[in-house]
């Protein structure tokens, strides 16, 4: 069994957008609904922050990651007041790796530079589309124009600058994507998360597709598209790096990859999910999804957290999952350290398939295999 006793990564969640997407199931509440102060909230950060460090003391913090919901809408005082509490408790790494979501509708420019004063060393921007027909039908307030001039502007302050895009939309046609992919890769993202449109239960996109006003590509389409995208992207030196993740060498996401390896880290904030390692044994914590009952859970206990023991099948279930998802894949040493050793035979198959490719001692998806990886998990762990 592995022991992580160095590095660390800290998720925080800000469980607040302006207004929240129609697609969207993440644990988000329209900022209306927060009636907490940001003195409230910080106190309530820090206070699981230190129930965190508890149980879990060891090594330097290398990677931070300020998620939500809409974390741009924190002011960056709170931002900087977060960072000093982490550094005082574990010790933030030289050239950790400090990143923030936001909304073009809350980075202005100056709003930008007091983050990056804050610590904040990598901005990832919510965009969605760089057409305004497909921003209208997403739902969201701001338009193509005003996306690409926060993004500038986050190129131009943070050391790394990332966007996300939404693509399979209804009706949307692979030359038309093409096109968009095109102009976006014309902005010099170092980074770009490009997910393809997922409909999920409870949204208003779900009961729509449902009523059968909404139609999501099929999957043939759905193939194509991400195909197109792997190579589109690749050609322009932004070659994927994971499922949906691409970027220009050096400039992954150490948070994101550090999970995909099976590191520690820390989840703070309503609805955050951690993993750590206690006692070499790994943990999950899952903290309170609701923001009032996480900030009461916090005041009454220093927390909301609930911690779960996981077994060895749920670690090394845990390990193939998140390590196929890399396209470098996972080093077969690895994942026997966290108990995971390929049946011979299945493994042979899924070969033969071409779906994995196993050589030089590394497990990878093939291309075609990303795409199936469900198919190919269920195969491995059948
Ligand atoms: C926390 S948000 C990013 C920052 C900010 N909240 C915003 O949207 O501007 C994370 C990303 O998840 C993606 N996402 C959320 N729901 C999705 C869905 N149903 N299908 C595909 N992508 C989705 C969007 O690309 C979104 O930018
Ligand atoms: S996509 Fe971003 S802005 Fe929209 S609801 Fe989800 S987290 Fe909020």
């Amino acid at each position: 069994m592995t022991t992580h006793l160095q590095g660390l990564g800290v998720y925080l969640h800000w469980p607040f957008c302006t207004a929240v997407c129609p697609y969207c199931d993440f644990n988000v509440y329209a900022a209306h609904k927060n009636k907490a102060s940001d003195a409230d909230w910080l106190t309530a950060y820090r206070a699981e922050l230190s129930h965190a460090h508890k149980l879990r003391p060891h090594g330097q913090v290398e990677t931070v990651f300020f998620g939500g919901g809409t974390p741009s809408l924190m002011p960056a005082k709170m931002v900087a007041a977060i960072l000093t509490h982490i550094d005082a408790l574990w010790g933030l790494a030289a050239g950790a790796e400090i990143s923030l979501e936001a909304n073009p509708m809350s980075a202005p420019r100056p709003h930008l530079q007091e983050l990056a004063a804050a610590g904040i060393t990598r901005l990832s921007l919510g965009v969605q589309a760089f057409d305004d027909s497909a921003l209208k039908f997403l739902g969201r307030t701001h338009n193509a124009d005003e996306a690409r001039g926060a993004f500038s502007a986050a190129q131009a302050i943070f050391s790394s600058a990332s966007f996300d895009l939404i693509y399979a939309r209804p009706d949307q046609r692979v030359e038309e994507w093409q096109t968009e992919l095109d102009a976006a890769l014309a902005l010099g993202p170092q980074h770009m998360s490009l997910y393809q449109l997922t409909l999920e239960p409870d949204t208003p996109f779900f009961a729509r597709a449902a009523q059968g006003k909404l139609i999501p590509p099929d999957e043939d389409s759905a193939a194509t598209l991400y195909e197109v995208t792997q190579s589109q992207c690749a050609a322009a030196g932004l070659p994927a790096y994971e499922i949906s993740n691409h970027a220009q060498a050096g400039h992954a996401c150490r948070h994101n990859q550090a999970i995909w390896q099976g590191g520690d880290y820390v989840g703070i904030g309503p609805g955050a999910h951690g993993r750590v390692t206690i006692d070499g044994q790994k943990h999950a914590s899952l903290a309170e999804a609701q923001p009032q009952n996480w900030l009461a859970a916090c005041q009454a206990d220093g927390h909301g957290w609930q911690l779960q023991k996981l077994d060895d099948k749920q670690v090394s279930e845990e390990a193939i999952m998140l390590g196929l998802r890399l396209v470098e894949g996972r080093p077969l040493r690895a994942l026997a350290e966290a108990g995971f050793t390929p049946d011979a035979a299945r493994l042979k198959a899924l070969q033969n398939d071409g779906l994995l490719v196993a050589r030089d001692d590394v497990l990878q998806a093939s291309e075609k295999g990303r795409l199936l990886l469900d198919y190919i998990i269920g195969r491995l762990l059948a």
